[in-house]
């Protein structure tokens, strides 16, 4: 092969960046062949260069200062694997502006300033690529800008954080504890620099907000989505889903009802038999329904440093055709081309309506469920079932009660009342049901 090679800058080496260097290395050959030239990594920026990688590495390669790729003309391709969002947003806009094309795998910094760095991308006519920013090695996003470009998106579930699914499944499957689960979680590098981005449920809506802003053509301003994360679930929260024939997994739903887009992330009690409660561990899986092609699901590992890399190097594979074929921008990164993306508006959750598991924990004491039942019958909310531990009298129980479809605005005033209930010994814990989820 005689092409010159494509000069690629790598800032970041951790989990993904690694991965990155990795497979372009065993894989040289190969790829060269895929893409009709070879790859080749000229500088790697990290923040410690004298740090520990545990990878053979030329020394030479590294730099602690990001703006020496930046300077580089020989770099045509800019991979960001560090993270964060200011820093990130201030390479990614210097990047574009350089003619640079590239290739990230951060969704914070895209769900919060993507408006701006695509603006900035379309402007010089580069390409920025981003597969590695949702559902780790799954390809949902060439997904819904190429194969499913066809349909009009009824409705999307995504199983999006591979943090929070290893944790319910663990904690569903063996009773693991909490903390214990998500630090084995850190170890194994799926969890974010500050994991509460994902057992906060923030990881996940970054996530939908980019699935939403491709499949409905539109700009999700993340603060009105409603977002939920998984820290108040307890075991016994799991084990009482599996009573009643459910499992809980933090969904990412996105449902489009004319103009207005549902777009929410929070824990979701679904049927144990769908196919959404058979992915476990660090699994994500990302079920789309279109009007014409109705329901699909994509499937497959969702974090970690194989898989995600994976997906940057396909989005690397896909500049350097590109370049090859010297055009750019040819696919835009939310796939539309309309001039002007409207701000997506987004349902109050207020108005949603479903099935909800409500956990009280009150004093066991004559009268308590009955006080209950009462509160929710003059919310219009009816029940469908109730189960208690048994107990004894004067102690605190979790009492379990699970509605037919309700309002979620009449449920929550009817928490509100029995919260301030003086038996009532915590936050009462509500769960939403999604029934007919794949
Ligand atoms: P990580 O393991 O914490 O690695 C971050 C890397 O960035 C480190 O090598 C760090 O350098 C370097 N870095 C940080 N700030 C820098 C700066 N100012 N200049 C130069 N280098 C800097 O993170 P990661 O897990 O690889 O994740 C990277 C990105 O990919 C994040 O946006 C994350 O959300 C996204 N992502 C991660 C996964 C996953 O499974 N981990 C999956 C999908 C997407 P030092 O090594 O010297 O500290
Ligand atoms: N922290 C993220 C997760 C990494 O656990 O899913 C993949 O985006």
């Amino acid at each position: 092969m005689k092409r010159v090679p494509i000069k690629v800058g790598l800032v970041g080496f951790g989990t993904v960046g690694r991965g990155v260097y990795e497979i372009l290395e065993r894989h040289r050959a190969l790829l060269a062949q895929r893409i009709g030239a070879p790859v080749e990594i000229k500088k790697i920026a990290v923040r410690d260069k004298s740090k520990r990688r545990g990878i053979k590495v030329p020394t030479g390669l590294f730099t602690e200062d990001y703006r020496e790729i930046l300077r580089d003309p020989e770099i045509q391709v800019i991979v960001e694997v560090m993270g964060g969002t200011q820093e990130a947003k201030t390479l990614a806009l210097a990047a574009v502006k350089a003619g640079k094309h590239l290739v990230t795998a951060n969704k914070a910094l895209l769900a919060l300033h993507g408006r701006e760095v695509f603006g900035a991308a379309k402007a010089a006519q580069v390409d920025i690529c981003f597969e590695a920013a949702v559902g780790g090695g799954i390809p949902i996003l060439r997904a819904l800008r190429e194969g499913f470009v066809a349909n009009r998106i009824l409705s999307l579930f995504g199983i999006v954080n591979g943090t929070c699914n290893f944790i319910l499944s663990e904690m569903s499957e063996k009773g693991a504890d909490f903390q214990a689960t998500l630090k084995r979680a850190q170890e194994l590098g799926y969890a974010e620099a500050d994991p509460g981005f994902d057992i906060d449920g923030w990881d996940a809506a970054h996530k939908l907000a980019i699935l939403v802003s491709i499949a409905y053509g539109v700009h999700v301003p993340v603060d009105k989505l409603f977002v939920e994360g998984i820290r108040r679930l307890s075991a016994f929260d799991l084990e009482c889903a599996k009573r009643f024939g459910f499992e809980i997994k933090l969904l990412a739903i996105a449902k489009s009802q004319g103009a207005k887009i549902q777009a929410r992330v929070h824990p979701t009690m679904i049927p144990a038999a769908s196919m959404l409660a058979a992915v476990r561990g660090v699994h994500n899986a990302i079920s789309v329904e279109g009007d014409f092609v109705g329901e699909g699901m994509l499937y497959g590992a969702g974090a970690g440093s194989g898989p995600t890399a994976s997906a940057v190097v396909g989005d690397i594979v896909e500049v350097a055709r590109n370049i090859i074929a010297g055009i750019a921008y040819t696919v835009p990164p939310l796939g539309l081309y309309a001039d002007k993306v409207r701000d997506a508006a987004i349902e109050p959750i207020g108005s949603l309506k479903g099935p909800y598991y409500l956990r009280f924990q009150a004093l066991d004491r004559p009268g308590v469920l009955a006080k209950i039942t009462s509160i929710l019958g003059r919310h219009r909310i009816s029940i469908s079932s109730v189960y208690q531990n048994l107990a004894e009298e004067g102690r605190v129980v979790p009492i379990v009660v699970l509605t037919h479809e309700a309002l979620e605005r009449d449920v929550r005033a009817a928490v509100a009342k029995i919260d301030r209930l003086e038996v009532m010994k915590e936050k009462t814990l509500l769960i939403r049901v999604e029934e007919n989820c794949r």
